[in-house]
Formats: C-alpha cells, sequence, structure tokens
C-alpha cells in the first residue's frame, strides 16, 4: 500500500508514515483507517479502506479530512457512504470535525493501458429485441444524466435503419464538423459527445440494404477517426432486434456491458430474452433491464394506471438473474422533447420521468463499476 495519508502536526515535524504516532490529542491515522474499515460499500462487498478509496488522509490535532474517491461520480450511495464515512470518524474518542470529500475515477474494465478505443474507458451498448420500445430515448437520456453526474461521456449513434440521436440531441448538420478531415472531432450537447452513422452514411433515404454493408466500416471510423478525448463512458444506441448486424457491431465496439430496454407487455419479454442471448454469445455482460413505457400516472389523482400487463422486465429480470435497473412511466412531453431536440432530463429535469432516468443511470454505473471490478480481481487472482 503506498502513503496515501499524511499527519500533520503543530510542531512541523515531518509525518513518519507509520500511521501509529500520537498526534496532539491522541488521534491517529491508525485509527482513523480501523474506522473507515468498518464502512462497506454496498455494492463491491467491501470496506472503503480495503477498496482503496480512502485518499489525502490527514489528521491535525483533533481535525480528521481525507477523500473517497468512488468508481463512479453517478454512484447512487454516495451520500450515504459519505455519512457513514463521517460517522464513523466521528465516534472516534478526540476527534471534533471531520471533513469528508467526495471524487471519484471511473474505472476501465480491465483492458489496462490497452483501451479498445483510446481514450474511452467504458462502451456500454443499448439494445432492444425490438423497435420502438424507446431505445434511443433512454440511451439519450441515460448519456446526458451521467454528464449531469459529472462524468465525461460520449454518445454513439449505430442504428443503420434510422439513426435518430442527433435529432433528438438538437444537434443539426450546421454543427457538425466542417470536415471528415484526419480526425473528426463531435459536436458536444449537454455535455455528451455526440456521433451519428448518420454524420457518415449517405441520407436515410437510401436503402437499409445498401447501407447494410457500409456499417461495418463506418463503425470503425466512428471508433477510430474520432476524438473522443478521455471518456468515461461511451453509450451506444445500437439498432433494434438480434440479427447479424447487431452481433457484428456488437463485436466490433469490443462492449464492456449492455443494457436492454423493453416495454411491459408479454410479447416484448420474448424479444428480451432474445437480445440478452445475443449479448450473451458475444461475451458482452449484461448489466441490467430496463422497462419504458411502463405505466401512466393520471395526471389529476397521480395514480398508477397499467395500460399493458405489467411487470414483464422484472420478470424476466428475475427469471434470467439479470438486475433490473428501473422503470421509466409515459410522458408525452417525451416524444415533444425528442422532436425539438430537448431530452426530458434537460426540458423537465423536476419530472417524474427524468428522476426515473437519472436513478436508473446511477444503477447502470454501479452495475458497471462491479462488473469491472470483478474482472479486476480475476485478473489479480490469475
Ligand atoms: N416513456 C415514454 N413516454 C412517452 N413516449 C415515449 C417514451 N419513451 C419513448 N417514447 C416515444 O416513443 C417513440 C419511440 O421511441 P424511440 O425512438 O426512443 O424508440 P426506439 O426503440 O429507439 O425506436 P427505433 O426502433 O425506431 O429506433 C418516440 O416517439 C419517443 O419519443
Ligand atoms: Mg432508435
Amino acid at each position: 500500500m503506498g502513503m496515501f495519508w499524511s499527519k500533520k502536526s503543530s510542531s512541523g515535524e515531518k509525518p513518519t508514515g507509520n500511521g501509529q504516532e500520537l498526534s496532539g490529542n491522541g488521534v491517529t491515522p491508525a485509527q482513523v483507517l480501523a474506522a473507515l474499515s468498518k464502512v462497506k460499500d454496498p455494492d463491491l462487498h467491501r470496506d472503503l479502506v480495503s477498496l482503496n478509496f480512502i485518499k489525502d488522509l490527514s489528521v491535525e490535532g483533533s481535525k480528521v479530512s481525507f477523500t473517497i474517491e468512488l468508481t463512479t461520480p453517478a454512484c447512487p450511495v454516495k451520500a450515504r457512504l459519505e455519512s457513514e464515512a463521517r460517522n464513523a470518524v466521528m465516534a472516534i474518542p478526540g476527534v471534533t470535525e471531520v471533513d469528508v470529500k467526495m471524487t471519484s475515477r471511473v474505472q476501465s474494465a480491465g483492458f489496462g493501458d490497452h483501451l479498445p478505443v483510446p481514450g474511452v474507458k467504458n462502451i456500454i451498448a443499448v439494445g432492444s429485441g425490438k423497435g420502438g420500445v424507446g431505445k434511443s430515448t433512454v440511451a439519450v437520456n441515460l448519456a446526458v444524466a451521467l454528464a449531469e453526474c459529472g462524468a465525461s461521456v460520449g454518445l454513439m449513434d449505430a442504428d443503420i435503419y434510422g439513426p435518430s440521436l442527433a435529432m433528438m440531441m438538437g444537434v443539426s448538420s450546421k454543427d457538425l464538423p466542417p470536415s471528415y478531415g484526419k480526425k473528426m472531432i463531435p459536436p458536444v450537447r449537454y455535455g455528451v459527445k455526440l456521433i451519428s452513422l448518420g454524420f457518415l452514411l449517405p441520407d436515410t433515404s437510401t436503402p437499409v440494404v445498401w447501407r447494410g454493408p457500409m456499417v461495418g466500416k463506418a463503425v470503425d471510423q466512428l471508433l477510430t477517426d474520432v476524438e473522443w478525448g478521455e471518456l468515461d463512458y461511451l453509450i451506444v444506441d445500437l439498432p433494434p432486434g438480434t440479427g447479424d448486424a447487431q452481433l457484428s457491431l456488437a463485436q466490433k465496439v469490443a462492449v464492456s456491458g449492455a443494457v436492454v430496454v423493453t416495454t411491459p407487455q408479454d410479447v416484448a419479454l420474448l424479444d428480451v430474452i432474445k437480445a440478452i442471448n445475443m449479448f450473451k454469445k458475444v461475451n458482452i455482460p449484461v448489466l441490467g433491464i430496463i422497462e419504458n413505457m411502463s405505466y401512466l400516472e393520471c395526471p389529476h389523482c397521480h395514480e398508477r394506471i397499467d395500460l399493458f400487463k405489467h411487470g414483464g422486465g422484472r420478470r424476466a429480470s428475475q427469471q434470467y438473474g439479470i438486475p433490473f435497473l428501473g422503470e421509466i412511466s409515459l410522458n408525452p412531453d417525451i416524444p415533444i422533447g425528442g422532436d425539438q431536440g430537448i431530452p426530458i432530463i434537460k426540458s423537465h429535469p423536476d419530472s417524474q420521468q427524468a428522476r426515473q432516468f437519472m436513478e436508473i443511470a446511477k444503477a447502470m454505473a454501479a452495475q458497471l463499476s462491479m462488473v469491472n471490478y470483478e474482472k479486476s480481481m480475476l485478473k489479480i487472482i490469475n
């Protein structure tokens, strides 16, 4: 373990680094670490000290300060960990003040220094067994939600059948990089860097049979010829369905994890299973299922109206042992915002659906952290 804490004292002596020495009133860094090693990350099932989350620990008289470095800025239990850590240290006799800083450093999927796409730590595919379930809506809102949490995020539209993300993000042809010279610079909207197959392929009126063969090449180009910079997450909107095009795309993009979007009907359930199997076939971990258009909230009495048979996504998740990341209810502002290029998380941040998207984004980030953590553990063992 490196020397990640320092002990300052009024006499100005240098920190010794053994953690045992008493400071003015008896509080030691070792005591602080012992207290923090009782605080567990509920997702990773290990304590903050052995996870190496505690940085810059310093004890100055009765005042303790440290930083907790999480694996994602979109951590669903950030506030809880902060207060548990603070309380644990506060309980040490002699401590009068605790200063906790929260930061994060997103880990990659265990590729080490060799990231499949330079600078991009994680690629998350958004798939669905069938079209029209709200996959693109989910991709857009999750990307913006992660960016709002402070992550650096890219969004890639890989839907050959009808790239729609540019429109949904309010990016028009005048926002595109002036030329596709050596490297494309993605336009940034709502804090998200956006690239679309639509920027490369001939216009969407070209039949898909013609566009199909161009896709492999275009996807390569999108990944390698785009100046993504440093990205924590690159969200990829895959075409709907589970055909060869989807499979080859999923393989080409060296995906860290996938989410599957569905609607609550039973018929949709069969398609979810197909999508899950597709990702399994190419060894992409499925981070979870998202159920969209789950229900309608009565605008007057706020009662929940299940338009479709309810709970399909949750049932599929139980059946397949895959996390259920959450549901998004129906809201007419979603299609309106889609046409206007403003995702609901921006146009109506206080809406129920914006909150649902934010929670799902955090749950997804947490799942990815777990997958990456497990991979890193396996690497140490092997
Ligand atoms: N929760 C929701 N409430 C109301 N409308 C929604 C919701 N989610 C999506 N929609 C609308 O449903 C339509 C389909 O959504 P979207 O385009 O995101 O689906 P998709 O699965 O990407 O479709 P495609 O298969 O065509 O790519 C859009 O008009 C969108 O605005
Ligand atoms: Mg779509």
